[in-house]
This record gives structure tokens, C-alpha cells and sequence, in this order.
């Protein structure tokens, strides 16, 4: 450690502090940080996830129940528009089958994700997440299936879902505007947030780190958000790129950048349940271990049947199989442990929230 701080360094002391430092120190600190910075950085994060989880990671189950979306994200490999995605739908009984496998590895939580699919009408959704609670009451429920109305989040939270994950992808209108067609809107996917929260769902938000368009002022107003929204769950990846859609051949964000990211995060929420992504993972081999060691303390393996795997590509090269699978979680307890790190299969809830 230098015998004087850098300015970058007093910045990370004001966010471990609790303080929010002003957009425009902010700013400099996303753009201005020397690897030095970086590491002082990481290690505060380690010390604050450590405070309050130990060396306890916990692990999800991951089931990827459709790929049909009404939406047409620019970003997105499953936007409606894109032809070229063989589109499937899991039955009931192959939701089931997921769950009690990943019952029997050892898993508590189940994060039931897909596109925006109206054929899961709300009763539809309701039935289901019945049954997985009546065969697993001591599992959690995650839902991630974008915006929906209030009736809808209310029934899900009464028929036993335990947490929601909606990420907010961005922001700063602007940039949200860049990123999805005039139909779809920020404030309307604040306003889910907001609902969420309110009917008492653990929370999740969350964006892109790198996505096209998005600029240092960006990101800061992101973090703005994510304080104001106190969220219990941050999900941030890069961005990456998909072949069949507006953004094909767009840079993606980087493994520096998103590290960088999850430690702010980590210092600003330090109750966060704050996942190492299949993104991260994706553009570095070793990117999800970088990641716990910048302050993440969750990952999501995949417990989709192999069969549907591929077609779940939100982005090129999605990693799927191996082992970020549910199918090998001693492989993934061996790379937590190199880190230092322990695999916790519990419910895994937030253990505080930020006043
Ligand atoms: N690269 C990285 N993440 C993506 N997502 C969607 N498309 C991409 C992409 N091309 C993320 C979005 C969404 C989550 C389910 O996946 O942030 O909320």
C-alpha cells in the first residue's frame, strides 16, 4: 500500500463508509482507476462480503423454462425477432424433473427464468410454483420472467415465490431508448421494481456492463439507482454479443470493467446477494472466480435439461456444459474452494438489508 492514498482510493473508503461519493467523483473512479485502485477495491469488497457472509457462497438452480419473449430487446438472443432462435417451452412435469434433480444434488433454490411468455398466464405460473413448493417447502423460489402486472406478481408472491430477479438493464433513459424499441420503457420497468419490493419479493435488479451505447455517466446513474432502490439481489455481466441481432459484431464489456462493478456494488449494497454470472464466466475462463474474489458471493449453475441447453442464447458462446451445470457441482465446489471460498447448498437468504 503507497504511504499517501490516491484520490481513486479515498473514493473506495467514502463508499466503504457508507457514503455515496457525488456523481462526478464517481465518475472518475469508474473511468480514472489505476490496477492498483482496482485491487485496494476488491480487497475492501472481500472484507465487507466476509463481515457478513463468511466464506459462504450459495448456489442456484437454474431453470430455463422457455425462450419465447414478446419483447425485442436489440441485445438479446431470444428478442421475438429473431428468427433463427428454436424456440421451446419446458412442460410442467420437465419443470418438476429439474427441481427434484436439483433437490437430490443438494440445491434450495430454484430460479425459474424465461423470456416474457404469455402462455405462463398467471394461474399457469401459480400451479406451478405450488407444486415445487409443496414437494420442496424448505427450497426457495427466484422468478425471472420480466415485466408482468401487479395482479400478476402478487398472485406468484402468494402462491410461495420467495424472491424476483428483473434486471433494470440501464438507467439512464437515454440509454434505455438505445437499447430496447419505443414499446418498452423505463419507467414502466422501474414501476415492476418498485411493485416488487413492495410485496415483499427479495428483490433483483440489475444491468450490462458494456453494453452498447452505455457511458461512464451511464453506469453512475446506475449505481444512483441501485441506492435509491436498495435491492436485496444485483445481477451484472458483460455485455455480449449475439449473432442474430441488431447488436451483432458490437465490443463487448469486459472481464476489468464487470469486476470492477461487482466491488462498487459489493461496497455500496453490503447486504447484496450479488451472483458471479454465466456472462462473466463466459468471456473468461476463469471470470466467475474473479468474480467472488471482487466481492460476488452467489452463482447460478444450469439445471435446464442438456436437451435445451443450446437454445437458451441470450449470447454467443454461452457456456453450458461442464461445469457451470448442476450435472457437476463438485467440479464447481473444487473452483470455489481454489478461491477460497466455500459452496454453501442452503436457501442462501440476504442476511441484512441496507437502512
Ligand atoms: N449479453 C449479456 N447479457 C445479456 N442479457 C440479455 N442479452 C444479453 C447479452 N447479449 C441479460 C439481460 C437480461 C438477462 C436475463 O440477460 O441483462 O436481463
Amino acid at each position: 500500500m503507497p504511504e499517501v492514498k490516491t484520490g481513486c482510493m479515498l473514493t473506495i473508503d467514502r463508499l466503504y463508509a457508507g457514503q455515496m461519493p457525488e456523481r462526478e467523483e464517481l465518475k472518475k473512479l469508474l473511468t480514472c482507476h489505476t490496477d492498483e485502485d482496482a485491487e485496494y477495491l476488491f480487497r475492501l469488497a472481500r472484507q465487507v462480503r466476509e463481515r457478513i457472509y463468511g466464506k459462504d457462497v450459495y448456489v442456484r438452480g437454474l431453470v430455463e423454462f422457455t425462450n419465447y419473449c414478446r419483447n425485442n430487446c436489440y441485445y438479446c438472443g431470444i428478442r421475438r425477432g429473431n428468427g433463427n432462435a428454436c424456440r421451446y417451452r419446458l412442460s410442467d412435469e420437465e419443470i418438476y424433473n429439474c427441481c427434484d434433480e436439483g433437490y437430490r444434488t443438494g440445491f434450495r433454490t430454484f430460479v425459474l427464468q424465461g423470456g416474457e411468455d404469455v402462455y405462463f398466464t398467471r394461474e399457469r405460473l401459480c400451479i406451478i410454483i405450488e407444486n415445487i413448493k409443496k414437494k420442496h417447502p424448505d427450497c426457495a423460489i427466484t422468478l425471472s420472467v420480466g415485466e408482468r402486472d401487479y395482479k400478476d406478481y402478487l398472485a406468484w408472491y402468494e402462491s410461495g415465490a420467495d424472491r424476483y430477479l428483473l434486471r433494470h438493464e440501464t438507467a439512464a433513459g437515454w440509454h434505455y431508448n438505445k437499447l430496447h424499441p419505443a414499446e418498452m420503457s423505463l419507467a414502466h420497468r422501474k414501476e415492476c421494481l418498485f411493485m416488487l419490493k413492495e410485496i415483499g419479493y427479495q428483490t433483483g435488479a440489475g444491468f450490462m456492463a458494456g453494453s452498447p451505447f452505455q457511458t461512464p455517466e451511464c453506469i453512475v446513474e446506475d449505481l444512483y439507482f441501485l441506492r435509491s432502490l436498495r435491492p436485496h439481489m444485483v445481477g451484472t455481466g458483460p455485455f455480449i454479443s449475439q449473432k442474430d441481432t441488431p447488436f451483432a459484431g458490437k465490443d463487448n464489456g469486459t472481464l476489468e470493467q464487470t469486476l470492477f462493478l461487482l466491488g462498487v456494488i459489493r461496497l455500496m449494497l453490503p447486504y447484496v446477494l450479488l451472483p458471479a454470472t454465466t456472462a462473466l464466466g463466459t468471456i473468461a475462463p476463469d471470470g466467475r472466480e474473479r468474480g467472488l474474489l471482487a466481492g460476488a458471493n452467489v452463482v447460478m449453475p444450469n439445471l435446464s435439461p442438456v436437451s435445451v441447453r443450446d437454445k437458451y442464447s441470450l449470447y454467443d458462446n454461452k457456456i453450458y456444459t461442464g461445469e457451470e451445470s448442476a450435472q457437476c457441482v463438485e467440479c464447481l465446489q473444487r473452483r470455489i474452494e481454489q478461491t477460497g471460498y466455500r459452496m454453501v447448498m442452503g436457501r442462501g437468504d440476504v442476511l441484512g438489508y441496507l437502512s
